[in-house]
């Protein structure tokens, strides 16, 4: 089982922001089976900084399409996307220079945090543009 499951309690009802979540999950299981694998640090480092990469991509795409539909509450969604970031940002700048390992309690952050603003935020979002 993955530690993450897809289902369709994450779906926001947006094809392309749903395949965008779905990879943000993959990854995340990606990191998670990395970790629980032993797998060294590069690995770790690697896949950490890939995730990062791709969340900005998918925060901006995401935004843009709020941003077309005039979402009233998108300066508030920006904020926690922004805030997100910062705080895995911080954790990897602190992983590269070997102060603090890849640990249970990040990767738990992830999840949460993923799972709670897909299902709290963005689905707010999405179903404000299905009906
Ligand atoms: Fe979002």
């Amino acid at each position: 089982m993955a530690f993450i499951e897809w289902s369709d309690d994450l779906s926001v009802k947006n094809l392309t922001i749903d395949s965008e979540h779905k990879k943000l999950v993959e990854t995340t299981n990606k990191l998670h089976a990395a970790m629980r694998e032993g797998k060294g640090s590069a690995v770790l480092g690697n896949i950490l900084n890939e995730l990062i990469t791709y969340t900005k991509t998918h925060f901006k795409n995401e935004e843009n399409i709020m941003r077309k539909h005039n979402y009233a509450h998108l300066e508030t969604h920006i904020a926690e996307h922004n805030s997100f970031v910062k705080e895995v940002e911080t954790f990897y700048e602190k992983y590269k220079s070997g102060s603090v390992a890849v640990t249970i309690s990040l990767i738990s952050f992830l999840k949460d945090w993923l799972v709670k603003h897909i299902q709290g935020s963005d689905k707010k979002f999405g179903l404000s543009i299905s009906k």
